[in-house]
């Protein structure tokens, strides 16, 4: 049985744990979305079924073991995409944020709040004291989304990442610190989706 929503945005938009189950609709979303996810993720370009049931399983294991932190964005019950915490450095008290969205459901708003709802828990759950976003210069859309939640701009890391084949990407490097004013400003915006969602919303 899939897990329940544990945060719930808004115009219809909630977070869950992802589990095995969910491997086959999520394969299938990533096959449909492909070429646009491998301009910018390099898991992107070859990921195979057995791929994504390897991620899905080494989430489950990370989130047990407090490494990592994943959710899937879903909408009228169907998996839109996905946002999480790859690796949550605890000894710097520091983690990186990565997300990805279904087409169709872009230009809603909801990765920005699902983003906004992740970090500040994690913030308050891992005890974090920095969260880092890192984007391609050329990627607008996901740029965007740091600079909505008043991440600061850092620098470029120059050819940082590997894309496809011999392409390496410039990233932008954003960061939010526990003591930025825009982190504080963070949870009474995801206080505010939540309300204006659903007032039982579970935390
Ligand atoms: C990056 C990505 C998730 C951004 O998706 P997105 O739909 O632009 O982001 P959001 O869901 O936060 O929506 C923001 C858009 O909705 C609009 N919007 C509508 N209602 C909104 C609301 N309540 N709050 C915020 N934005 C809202 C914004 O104006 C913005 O549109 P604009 O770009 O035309 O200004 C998506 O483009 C994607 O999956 N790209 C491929 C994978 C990728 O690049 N991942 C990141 C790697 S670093």
């Amino acid at each position: 049985m899939t897990a329940a929503p544990d945060f719930v945005l808004h115009a219809g938009y909630s977070l869950r744990e992802l589990d095995q189950a969910d491997a086959d609709e999520l394969h299938a979303l990533i096959e449909r979305n492909r070429p646009r996810l491998a301009r910018w993720m390099h898991w992107a370009q070859s990921q195979t079924a057995q791929d994504t049931v390897a991620f899905v399983r080494r989430a489950e294991q990370k989130a047990r073991e407090g490494r990592g932190f994943h959710r899937c964005i879903v909408a009228d019950g169907r998996i839109a995409g996905v946002v999480g915490f790859s690796t949550i450095d605890s000894l710097n008290r520091s983690a990186a944020i990565g997300y990805w969205l279904d087409e169709a459901h872009q230009r809603h708003g909801a990765m920005t709040a699902a983003v906004a709802a992740l970090v500040d828990h994690a913030f308050d759950r891992f005890k974090l004291n920095r969260v880092e976003i890192r984007a391609d210069v050329e990627n607008a859309s996901s740029c965007a989304i740091a600079e909505r939640l008043g991440f600061q701009r850092e620098g470029v890391a120059r050819q940082a990442y590997r894309v496809a084949g011999e392409r390496y990407s410039d990233d932008a490097v954003y960061s939010l610190l526990a003591a930025d004013p825009a982190r504080r400003a963070l949870t009474s915006r995801a206080q505010r989706r939540d309300e204006a969602a659903e007032p039982t919303a579970r935390r």
